[in-house]
């Protein structure tokens, strides 16, 4: 393995959604132009790295997780030209670009299955996964994310390939080892042009568990982690990434820190770090991500604990509130009504920006950006919740509409995908056409352009907890305590490194609240969200205070 260094440890990275971050040739997507447009914006918020969401060719069903084409450019994003000035751009900038590798899955309209599909012994039959029918119907009982069976029948050759989301993305078969081949080379080519890394789009599904491949109509299981997974991230990792200097990132619903152990080791044997879904679906209903109870900060707070002091000096953590398919971060984790926006997402910034990791900030959270009060079903542009929709309601009638709805609201992903609101003006100075998804009606008083000069703004206090992260080694390589563990109120923790001590206490409530004496905060402030200092044992609605000693 080569040398490398562990830059990824010091990064903030920005996660731009292309269609909706900035339109710049007025068709009403956003597009690569548009993201070279706004790399000064970026680079004066302070980031590090970008990473891009997938921007290939692709069959519009996925929000371009459904690739026809690996090697080119979706048309309406762009050109491979504006790709190549965008990298260029960003570089002169002293920026890296991560982007999105899918490759659990392609499009249905990928050449791959197009071959696959046309007959039994064709060559490429089996880089996707083709099962027969048992007795008469699906191989077995796998469910699909985005609902229905995980198994859809092919007419022309009388069997059911495996699709883990929707129909139109088909699983490839991770066991062939020619498809491995192909998606090494393919990421070859992509580090060649001068990419910086990869966030690998559910990692954990390519090593497919034998029990949901045979086709014995057995129960749906676990679809993840299977044997071979890190046979597979390591041979990926021997012919490829150990080649570079990158950032890798894989991205897993159900990793344990027992298995990020062996993802994210430091030793650099697979991936540099994983996305785990703990936090975010800590409020996750009984059986469907839809009925999500309200936040549970005990259970929250025990969460980061085990990954904070699991991983320290072994692994590697990512830090998110939120992404392309969750809900606003301050909707979700704050209070979005405007007496408390400001003050809850700045909060939540420092809470989780103080902490071991990468950072991720998704677009618009830096702006404090809120959920998006669809009007009806008909509004939603989601594959994910239109077929849940379809299921839960219509087909099954478990839930009501109007339930669903305001599940939908609160935890679907259209919430991410509204445009970025850059101005007050027309279409919030996304677009001069009519935007592909709506605006959220708050961009008149949620926008950069009333925030990138304001020092009281949420972009000002990201652009601080950034530059504190450059400033101050503890937060990079602390270790991490957790205070107050059972306190329904407060979030409060120390980073202790090279004799510092960082302490933070932050306040997940509208109300006071007390702190004990272990923390409250003495030092010098580095960063909080009131002006005066105030009580040094009581926090105030929705405060955060860091100190250094
Ligand atoms: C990941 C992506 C999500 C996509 C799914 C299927 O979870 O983040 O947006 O729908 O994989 O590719
Ligand atoms: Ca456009």
């Amino acid at each position: 393995m080569s040398k490398k260094s562990q830059w990824f440890k010091e990064a903030v990275v920005y996660q731009i959604y292309p269609k909706s971050f900035m339109d710049a040739n007025g068709d009403g997507m956003g597009d690569l132009r548009g993201v070279i447009g706004k790399l000064d914006y970026l680079k004066a918020l302070g980031i590090d790295v970008i990473w891009l969401n997938p921007c290939y060719k692709n069959s519009g069903v996925d929000g371009g997780y459904d690739i026809s084409d690996y090697r080119a450019i979706a048309p309406e994003l762009g050109t491979m030209e504006d790709f190549d000035e965008l990298l260029r751009q960003a570089h002169a900038r002293g920026i890296r670009i991560v982007m999105d590798l899918v490759v659990n899955h392609t499009s249905t309209e990928h050449p791959w299955f197009i071959e696959s599909r046309a007959g039994k012994d064709s060559p490429k039959r089996d880089f996707y996964i083709w099962r027969p029918p048992f007795e008469g119907k699906e191989p077995n009982r796998e469910r699909s994310v985005f609902s229905g069976p995980a198994w859809q029948y092919d007419e022309a050759t009388g069997e059911y390939y495996l699709h883990m989301f929707a129909v139109e993305q088909a699983d490839l078969n991770w066991e062939n080892e020619a498809v491995r081949r192909e998606v090494y080379d393919m990421m070859h080519w992509w580090f060649k042009k001068g990419i910086d890394g990869f966030r690998m789009d559910v990692i954990d599904m390519i090593g497919k568990p034998p029990a949901m491949l045979r086709a014995d109509g057995g129960p749906h299981g676990p679809s993840s982690h299977g044997p071979r997974e890190h046979e597979f991230l390591r041979e990926m990792n021997r012919e490829v990434l150990s080649h570079y200097d990158i950032l890798t990132v894989g991205e897993s619903g159900s990793v344990t820190v027992e298995q990020a152990l062996d993802y994210a080791n430091l030793d650099g044997s697979e991936l540099n770090m994983m996305f785990q879904f703990e936090h975010v679906e800590h409020d996750a209903g009984e059986d469907t991500k839809w009925s999500a109870g309200p936040m549970n900060l005990v259970k929250l707070k025990k969460i980061f604990e085990r990954w904070q002091t699991g991983l320290h000096g072994r692994a590697w953590n990512s830090l998110y509130w939120d992404n392309h398919d969750q809900p606003r971060a301050v909707s979700h984790f704050g209070c979005d009504e405007e007496r408390c926006r400001v003050r809850s997402a700045k909060m939540i910034a420092a809470c989780l920006h103080m902490m071991e990791g990468t950072p991720y900030i998704y677009q618009g959270e830096e702006l404090g950006m809120t959920n998006y009060p669809l009007r009806d079903i008909s509004e939603s542009k989601d594959v994910e919740a239109i077929n849940a929709w379809n299921e839960l309601v219509v087909e099954q009638k478990r839930f009501t509409p109007e339930y669903m709805m305001a599940c939908i609201r609160y935890k679907g992903r259209d919430n991410a995908r509204t445009p970025m609101q850059w101005t007050a003006g027309k279409n919030a100075g996304f677009s001069e056409a009519e935007p592909w998804m709506p605006v959220n009606p708050n961009y008149t008083f949620i926008n950069a352009e009333s925030q990138v000069n304001d020092p009281d703004s949420v972009f000002s206090f990201y652009k601080k907890l950034i530059a504190l992260r450059k400033t101050h080694p503890v937060i990079v390589n602390g270790d991490f305590t957790l205070l107050m563990p059972e306190d329904k109120q407060v979030f409060a923790y120390l980073r202790r490194h090279a004799g510092r001590t960082l302490q933070v206490a932050c306040n997940f409530s509208g109300e006071h609240a007390a702190l004990d004496a272990q923390a409250q905060t003495s030092g010098s402030m580095l960063i909080a969200n009131y002006d005066e200092p105030g009580d040094a044992a009581v926090l105030r609605p929705w405060e955060v205070r860091v100190t250094l000693v």
